[in-house]
């Protein structure tokens, strides 16, 4: 009996703390819910604030030019062009973005996560070396890693939050489209966000997590900033 009981207490407060997560990508409340800056043009709030759908038209639903790339990354090889709800304001709460990434012969995107989705990817042309990182269940400070070489066709996942990469081990140009299920899905560098913060992790942090020396450290933040 008293064991039903704390059961049914549990799961009250379970029902509880997992009740409404308003800064999520929610199953739409309505059919439409286009992105409008202007709150005075808007009706409803949910993510975005929503455009009258009176006024909403086909344009909203529309982004043209992902067939050529996207802008430069210096210094990387790389050139990233995202369709997400800033630019393509009909995609509010759907929980959905697109992005084409176009990486140079032996350019790599860095080892980075996007916290709020996971992404779908398929190389249109070249060959891309992919990779995510799974931490260890039994000790947490291991991973394992989940690798593949990928052509023209062939489609890869990386789950939600996990560490991951994309390297053109091809003497082409590569190009992949990423599917991601949010319509801000986020985009956290690792390398960079680590050593170019503003303002920067002290020294010790940074030399006692990598097991370096300050010399080290002063190196790899040049390197990245
Ligand atoms: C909304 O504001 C953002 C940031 O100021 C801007 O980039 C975007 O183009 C605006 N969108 C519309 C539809 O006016
Ligand atoms: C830091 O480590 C590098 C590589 O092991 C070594 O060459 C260098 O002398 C070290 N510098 C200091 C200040 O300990």
């Amino acid at each position: 009996m008293i064991t039903m009981w704390w059961f049914i207490i549990t799961l009250a407060i379970t029902a509880f703390l997992s009740s409404p997560a308003y800064a999520y990508d929610n199953n739409p409340l309505q059919d439409i819910c286009v992105a409008v800056n202007d709150s005075k043009a808007s009706v409803f709030v949910n993510g975005k604030i929503c455009k009258d759908p009176k006024f909403a038209t086909a344009n909203d639903f529309c982004f043209s030019g992902l067939n050529v790339g996207g802008n430069a990354v210096p210094g990387l090889g790389l050139a990233t062009k995202l369709v997400d709800v800033n630019n393509m304001p009909g995609l509010n709460t759907l929980g959905m973005s697109i992005v084409r990434l176009d990486l140079e012969p032996q350019s790599l995107f860095p080892l980075h996560t996007h916290p709020r989705a996971a992404e779908l990817i398929t190389v249109t042309e070249g060959t891309v070396y992919v990779g995510f990182l799974v931490s260890d269940a039994i000790n947490i400070f291991k991973s394992r890693l989940f690798s593949k070489i990928l052509n023209p066709g062939d489609v890869f996942v990386f789950p939600q939050g996990l560490v991951h990469f994309l390297y053109n081990t091809g003497r082409k140009k590569a190009t992949v489209l990423a599917f991601f299920n949010s319509q801000n899905p986020g985009l956290i560098a690792i390398p960079s966000s680590i050593f170019a913060s503003e303002p920067p992790i002290v020294d010790d942090v940074l030399a006692k997590g990598f097991q370096l020396n300050k010399t080290q450290i002063a190196e790899l933040r040049k390197k990245f900033s």
